[in-house]
């Protein structure tokens, strides 16, 4: 996989005639309702039902989708009054509230490893929801794959109907893969993320992972309006299409070289939702693990691509210097076709988009672009402590080749602002300032 920054440079044109229809209308959503969902009362265990028919979710590119259901689904879910858990404004602040976006919250489950479980469950019992209020408990989400490049346009049927969301920036038939804060994310680096370790992938109990920091927040950032802050994200059906996708990459990861999930404590971590019965219910990682103990799955998985033959770890110095692999592994630089560069343990202050670049010689290299979805749009964003990611980034074979020069060092800049913030680094030997644990090279 190799990735070419300068084809997507014909699309900052289209960007900017997007950022000018992209103000929000007055009448959007005032902002999510923002109290704590948890009644009084302790949750009741979730209970696998016995036996359950799997249903596939589909594509929702995929002509074979009932759209009518889901928009007869959406418009009762939306008919709800806000004091119905069940409501569309329950579910948005559901989300809001486990996004620590609200005063007195706390949790946040993004930016850790909770971020794929919670919202696997969070999707499953949004989509009991809908199947309830239809009468149909065989409705499923469709999901957005815009891991294939002939479907980076949000799905029109989106834009119609109970489904619509008049706040987004991404117009009908304008391409997600457009500059945002100045940098565009290649969706076609999730293909290379399904073959990494978990940590990479899916985070820690301190970090979040590559798909989370990357299609991810670019696609929430990308698509703007309520998708492009984390509090009133939930409140755009399209974000439940989203999250399908982004559950598809965690199932495609899971399918993929016999990859296993964490073990313990991760399986017993536990959320809380209300189901269709607006009964509060508690779910636990090991109760989604396999799918299909949730009555679901995906028709299709995502490829990956190539294996990787060589893992090259880079030493960086306490100025942030990369210390330059051994001539053997520098040899194996030589005929690489694809490269990815790994970071763990990388530090961000704050949300918005941040660059990720190797400067060397007085000139600087983009690696990657790194999205934290913003919290809120009302507020100064209230979480200015670093919060940690892993990230991964497909990277031209001769800025591999840079990154290992003497001299050469890595640099992180928020974008969007003056302020630069480098969160560097340290491997062996690291102390108080260590900001990134880990760097090392995939080749293929
Ligand atoms: Cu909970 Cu896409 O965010």
């Amino acid at each position: 996989m190799s990735t070419n920054r300068r084809t997507f440079i014909g699309l900052g044109a289209t960007a900017g005639a997007a950022a000018a229809l992209g103000t929000v209308p007055l009448t959007a959503r005032a902002g999510p309702t923002c109290t704590n969902p948890a009644p009084g009362t302790a949750p009741i265990p979730w209970v696998t039902p016995g036996y359950q028919k799997v249903i596939n979710r589909i594509s929702a590119f995929n002509p074979a989708y009932d759209w009518t259901r889901l928009k007869n689904a959406y418009a009762a879910m939306k008919a709800l009054p806000n004091s119905d858990p069940r409501s569309m404004e329950a579910q948005q602040n559901m989300h809001a509230w486990y996004c620590a976006s609200c005063p007195g919250s706390g949790t946040d489950i993004h930016q850790h490893w909770t971020f794929f479980g919670w919202h696997r469950a969070f999707l499953y019992f949004h989509e009991r929801i809908l199947g309830s209020l239809v009468n149909d408990m065989t409705l499923r989400l469709p999901y957005w794959d815009w891991d294939n490049s002939a479907r980076r346009v949000l799905p029109p049927q989106y834009y119609t109907g109970s489904l619509n969301d008049a706040t987004r920036d991404l117009a009908n038939g304008q391409s997600v893969e457009r500059m945002v804060n100045g940098w565009e994310y290649d969706l076609n680096l999730v293909r290379g993320l399904i073959p990494q370790a978990f940590n990479l992938f899916g985070g820690t109990a301190t970090a979040g992972g590559s798909i989370e920091n990357g299609a991810h927040g670019f696609v929430h950032v990308s698509t703007g309006g309520d998708m492009g802050y984390l509090d009133t994200a939930a409140g755009d059906p399209i974000f439940f299409c989203h999250h399908s996708n982004v559950d598809r990459c965690w199932y495609s990861w899971e399918k993929y070289d016999s990859h296993t999930d964490p073990g313990s404590p991760f399986p017993g971590l536990t959320f809380s939702f209300f189901d269709e019965a607006k009964k509060w219910r508690s779910i636990t990682v090991a109760q989604m693990i396999p799918i299909t103990k949730l009555a679901y799955a995906y028709d299709t998985v995502i490829a990956p691509p190539l294996r990787v033959f060589k893992y090259i770890p880079l030493l960086l110095d306490e100025k942030l210097r990369i210390k330059p692999p051994e001539p053997p592994e520098r040899k194996n630089l030589e005929n690489v076709q694809e490269a990815n560069v790994e970071l763990t343990g990388l530090q961000v202050t704050g949300s918005g988009t941040f660059e990720v670049r190797v400067q060397s010689g007085g000139k600087g290299h983009h690696l990657g672009t790194l999205f934290v979805t913003p919290h809120s749009r009302n507020a100064v964003e209230a979480h200015e402590t670093a919060r940690e990611a892993n990230v991964t980034f497909a990277i031209p074979p001769d800025t591999a080749r840079l990154l290992t020069q003497p001299g050469s060092t890595v640099v992180i800049q928020r974008v969007g602002s003056a302020e630069i913030k480098p969160r560097l680094l340290q491997t062996a030997g690291a102390t108080t300032q260590a900001r990134i644990s880990g760097l090392r090279l995939s080749v293929r």
